[in-house]
Formats: C-alpha cells, sequence, structure tokens
C-alpha cells in the first residue's frame, strides 16, 4: 500500500509556510538596497507591476501544477508529462537550483545568526562610522572560523525543522515565525519612523521619479520579483503537493504574493526613516545591512535591543526560506529513492554544508580564487539566480499554457476555486500563455549580455 502523503493541516498553515519562503533575505537585505540605488519610490512601484503580471500568474501556475501532480518537481513533471524526458529535466533542473542555492544562501543567513550573537556580544557598540562598520565586516566574514562555523549552525537549524517533516515541522516553524517576524518588523518600523529627521525617508519611499528608471532598473525588478517569491525551483511546486485539492488556489497565491510584498515594503520604512534622519545615504549597496545598520543602530534609542531585533528578524526569514529550499530536495530524494526523510535530511544537510564551505570562504581564504572572474560565491549566485531560476520559470509557464494545456489544467485550478472571479481567471490565462513567458526570456537574455 502507498503511504499516505502528508498534507498541510490547514489553509493558514499553508499561506503562512510559503509566505515564508517567499519572505527571506531577498526581501530585507536586498529589496532595501535596490530601492535605495534606483529611484526609491519608482522602483517600487516598477517591482509591483512585475510582481502582479509576471510574478502571481507564475506563483498560481506552480502550485497548481505541485498540487495536481502531488509530487516532487522531478515526479510531478514525470506524470503530468507522460514521462516527456525534456520536462522530466526541468524538473530536475529545480532540484538541482534549489540545491546550489540553498549551499550560499545559507552562509549569508548563517551571518545573520552570527550578528545576533554578535549584537549580544556589545560588539557594535563603540564603532562610531559606516568606514569601521565595513572593517568589522569583512574582518568577521573573512575568518573562515566564523563564517564556516555559522554557516553550518544555520544548517543545523534548518534540518532540525525538515526532519520533523511537513505539519509538525515545516507549517508549525512557519506558525511560530512568521507572526513573530511581523511583530518585529512592526516593531522596528515604528521605531524608524518616530525618529527626528525620519520624514525624509519616508518621502523617498513614496514620491516617485521616474525620471531614474532605464531599462536596467525594469530587469532588476523584474528579477528581484522572481527571486523574492521563491519562483522557477519547484519550491512553491513542492509545497503546493501538501495541498488539498478544496484549498483555493489562486486567493491562496495572491495572499502569499501579498504578504512577500507587505514585507518588502516594510523593510523599505525599517531601514530608510532611519537612514535618512541620521544623515546617511540610501545608495549603499549590498552593505547597507551588514556595514552600515549595525553601526546606525548606535545612535537611536535603545538602539542596543532594536539592534538584536533586527538580525533575529534577518535570521527567521531567513530560515523559513532555507527550510523550503530544503524540503525541495528532500522531497525529490524521499519520493524517488523511496527513502526515510529523518536520515535523508541529515546526510543532505551534511551534503549542502560542504558544498557551501567555498561560498563560506569566498570573503576570505578564498577570495581571490575566481573562476571566469566570479568567486565561487558569486559564480554560484549567478549560475542559480539570474539563469537557472529564469529558465525554469519560462519552463512552468510555458508547461502550463501549452505542453500540458490550459484545457487540463484550467479544470484542475477550479478545483476548490469555482467561485473564482471568471474574469482573473482568463486574464492568468493570458499572462501564463503570452505575457510571463516572454517578459522572463527578455531577464534571462539580459543577464546574458545577450540584450
Ligand atoms: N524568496 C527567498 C528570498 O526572498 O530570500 C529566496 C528563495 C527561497 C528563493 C526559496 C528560492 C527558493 F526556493
Amino acid at each position: 500500500m502507498k503511504p499516505e502523503r502528508e498534507q498541510w493541516s490547514s489553509k493558514i498553515g499553508f499561506i503562512l509556510a510559503t509566505a515564508g519562503s517567499a519572505v527571506g533575505l531577498g526581501n530585507i537585505w536586498k529589496f532595501p538596497y535596490l530601492v535605495g540605488e534606483n529611484g526609491g519610490a519608482a522602483f517600487i512601484i516598477l517591482y509591483l507591476i512585475c510582481v502582479v503580471l509576471v510574478g502571481l500568474p507564475i506563483v498560481i501556475a506552480e502550485i497548481l501544477i505541485g498540487r495536481t501532480a502531488q509530487k516532487n518537481p522531478v515526479g510531478s513533471f514525470r506524470e503530468l508529462s507522460k514521462s516527456n524526458p525534456f520536462w522530466i529535466g526541468i524538473g530536475l533542473l529545480g532540484v538541482i537550483t534549489g540545491f546550489i542555492i540553498l549551499s550560499y544562501y545559507n552562509v549569508i543567513a548563517g551571518w545573520s545568526i552570527g550578528y545576533v550573537v554578535e549584537s549580544i556580544k556589545g560588539t557594535f557598540e563603540n564603532i562610531d562610522n559606516p568606514k569601521a562598520g565595513g572593517d568589522l565586516f569583512i574582518s568577521l566574514s573573512s575568518s573562515s572560523f566564523w563564517s564556516v562555523g555559522f554557516h553550518f549552525l544555520f544548517m543545523v537549524f534548518t534540518v532540525y525543522i525538515v526532519y520533523f517533516g511537513v505539519t509538525k515541522g515545516i507549517e508549525k516553524a512557519g506558525k511560530i515565525l512568521m507572526p513573530t517576524l511581523l511583530i518585529l518588523i512592526i516593531l522596528l518600523v515604528i521605531r524608524g519612523v518616530t525618529l527626528e529627521g525620519a520624514q525624509k525617508g519616508i518621502n523617498y519611499l513614496i514620491q516617485a521619479d521616474f525620471s531614474v528608471i532605464t531599462t536596467k532598473t525594469v530587469l532588476l525588478a523584474l528579477g528581484q520579483a522572481f527571486f523574492s517569491l521563491s519562483l522557477g525551483m519547484g519550491a512553491l511546486l513542492t509545497y503546493g503537493s501538501y495541498m488539498s485539492k478544496k484549498e483555493n488556489i489562486p486567493s491562496s497565491a495572491i495572499s502569499i504574493v501579498g504578504l512577500d510584498t507587505f514585507v518588502a515594503i516594510l523593510a523599505g520604512f525599517m531601514i530608510f526613516p532611519a537612514l535618512f534622519a541620521l544623515g546617511m545615504q540610501p545608495d549603499q549597496g549590498p552593505a547597507l545591512i551588514y556595514n552600515i545598520l549595525p553601526i546606525m543602530f548606535n545612535y537611536i534609542p535603545g538602539g542596543y535591543i532594536f539592534r538584536i531585533f533586527f538580525f533575529l528578524l534577518l535570521s527567521m526569514a531567513a530560515l523559513t526560506s532555507t527550510i523550503s529550499l530544503m524540503e525541495v530536495i528532500t522531497s525529490f530524494v524521499v519520493d524517488e529513492l523511496k527513502t526515510k526523510r529523518e536520515i535523508t535530511v541529515i546526510i543532505l544537510g551534511l551534503i549542502v554544508f560542504s558544498i557551501g564551505v567555498p561560498s563560506a570562504l569566498s570573503s576570505g581564504v578564498l577570495k581571490d580564487f575566481t573562476i571566469f572572474g566570479l568567486t565561487y560565491f558569486d559564480l554560484f549566485d549567478f549560475i542559480a539566480a539570474n539563469i537557472f531560476l529564469p529558465l525554469g520559470g519560462i519552463f512552468i509557464a510555458l508547461f502550463t499554457g501549452w505542453f500540458w494545456s490550459i484545457k487540463k489544467a484550467l479544470p484542475s485550478l477550479l478545483e476548490g476555486a469555482d467561485d473564482f472571479n471568471p474574469t482573473l481567471i482568463k486574464t492568468w490565462i493570458f499572462l501564463i500563455k503570452f505575457v510571463a513567458p516572454v517578459m522572463v526570456l527578455i531577464i534571462l537574455l539580459s543577464s546574458l549580455g545577450v540584450l
């Protein structure tokens, strides 16, 4: 007899776990610095357009494929394509992408836990300028012991949760971590916007200046929407495979995308008003979170505790994302090789940890070791996030709209959603067949330098 596949115990459990996958370092680390470097409110508006026109339709498609087949990415494509090797390959590409992303994403996630520990120890207390903050970051992240040690610790947390399975591990973690994360972010937003001089930062986030928008900005916004929604590698597909056929996919997808976008925008309101209030510049690039922010808290009343809150928040956001990456590869091995989840996740954790070690050393001893001019870390990030994710996204859209076909996809989508607004469903069909594949192809070609 086939063992029962686990299912989410409630709709809210599914939404929180999936929003947990989406809300991550992308929202709290990357989105604010992209906003800061690309014109504030104008970038936010552009981002919202990309989320609605490309992100949401593919979120629905990915969850739908998983829920229909009730299998991991490879198993799902195999089943729905009637064992067509090309589509099985697309499922496999998703699993491999998850593997690669987890290996380096976990390194940055490790830094966030490292920063919680350093904040508690008071390491940042007497540092009074961003340059010294940057030097401190370099000395921490280039220490092999610090960087690899926290990479390991974060992998232990991830493995620990996935070990317990879908309801007792992932769903429970989402139900605890996501509300805590929302409370922390709201507290930090209130702290930021009530500082004297915060208004300038608020204006920066609400007054759009479109003159700064270029084609490159549009591509950045689209790429960010993709990464932030965990699209294109089977994470949403895998989470969808644990969803009951009674649930409404479009309405759940809207909640997930809405939460992800809400948290990204809140992250902007958490950071910029405080930054402007202290007379610091918004266009600091990736250095913003780890170099500038720890120092910024020194000038804020209650800064010691708010700094701990901030890095805790970052760690929790990252953890709900690493869990989803781990679940993709775990479900693949468990389904395909019929292994036991518990032992599988421990072995996979050790393998992914080992593959991530060179990434953890990329800021230190392996700094000068480059392949095609990129460090190990940057190379992995480029291949996975700029090439494999968009590629996966294009094929998920093409599969749903053309190969598996709308004729078969639609009845499956309407299970649990037969009362959903027909105009919205028609719009989804148009977006998934035409708009999404073309737009994602453009991001892919541009990141390959073809455009
Ligand atoms: N969405 C996550 C973030 O914004 O940080 C990153 C991510 C998680 C991408 C899980 C892909 C994924 F499967």
